[in-house]
């Protein structure tokens, strides 16, 4: 498998751009982060929180946007050198404390809770695009919760994996021989896989991989159900849950090459506004929003 940390230092030098408002009608690829933060500064205004903390903040492009429109203490850390290395020329561009960023590996828990005694508590914390990459569920939510204020408002992305019930592709199959039917007999399920093996597209997605063997799909990146990941939160002390769902799909993704790219854009940006329970399917992400109590 390969390294996470190798796999951001690799993508580092040009994440910025998926934050560049000019890039949005330009890049081939859907600029969903973009859209994300908005949602995340929108979550931040109506909670009032006065400070936040983002675990795997990656080259800071959210904590400056955060800090410039809402004037809120901001501090993060991530586990990438090459993240943080940028992150902090971002940071000084910028005007900021280059010390607001600093490098921390999450799954080191003696390393969490030294940064924790550091930094305090927060009125928010943030983890975008972070779970995925992290084996434990239960001690990611600790981490995040420990950096929190009593009242604060946890903002926790995840890739959704409802929207494989929508893909019709490998990821539907996978979701519905090791998900939906997890508790069914092995020779049903055999009886099925045969069936879907006719009916979707299984040879979909392309995986996603990098020459240096540290692409997106050769790292940890874990999809989490919606409903199992709001469980996790609420034992750990979390009430008030919601979802916020981004990254919207107007077709499945394999029927867009058949839709003209801009208005197949106009349409996914059109339903970005959508906060109905479409998006559990629709998205290929979203985030749990909860507050401690
Ligand atoms: C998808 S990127 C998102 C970056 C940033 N949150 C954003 O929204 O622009 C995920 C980030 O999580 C960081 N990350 C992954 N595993 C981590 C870990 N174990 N500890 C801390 N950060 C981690 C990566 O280095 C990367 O910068």
């Amino acid at each position: 498998m390969g390294d996470v940390r190798a796999h951001y230092d690799g993508s580092a030098p040009t994440y910025h751009e998926q934050y560049d408002p000019e890039l949005i009608w330009k890049n081939s690829e859907y600029p969903a982060n973009f859209f994300r933060l908005q949602k995340v500064i929108e979550i931040l205004r109506r909670a009032g929180s006065q400070s936040v903390y983002e675990l795997g903040a990656g080259e800071a492009s959210p904590i400056v946007r955060i800090h410039k429109e809402l004037g809120i203490r901001v501090q993060a850390s991530d586990l990438s050198p090459e993240m943080v290395r940028l992150g902090r020329e971002n940071l000084a561009k910028n005007g900021m404390d280059p010390r607001w960023l600093s490098e921390l590996d999450l799954n080191d828990k003696a390393a969490v809770q030294r940064e924790h005694e550091r930094v305090g508590t927060f009125d928010a914390v943030l983890a975008l695009g972070v779970i995925p990459h992290v084996p434990d569920d239960d001690w990611f939510v600790d981490a995040m919760s420990s950096f929190l204020n009593p009242g604060g408002t946890l903002i926790l992305q995840f890739r959704n994996s409802m929207f494989s019930m929508f893909t019709m592709n490998r990821l539907t199959k996978e979701f519905i021989l090791d998900e939906l039917l997890s508790p069914v007999p092995a020779s049903f399920k055999d009886v099925v896989a045969a069936d879907l093996d006719q009916r979707l597209a299984v040879d979909k997605p392309p995986i996603r991989r990098r020459d240096d063997g540290h692409g997106y799909d050769e790292i940890l990146a874990r999809f989490h159900n919606p409903l199992e990941l709001a469980e996790v939160v609420k034992r750990h002390g979390f009430s008030d849950i919601s979802y916020r769902w981004y990254n919207f799909h107007p077709t499945y993704p394999m029927l867009a090459g058949a839709i003209d790219p801009q208005e197949y854009r106009e349409a996914q940006i059109a339903l970005e506004a959508d906060e109905s329970w479409r998006g559990m399917f629709l998205c290929s992400a979203g985030m749990i929003i909860a507050t401690k109590q």
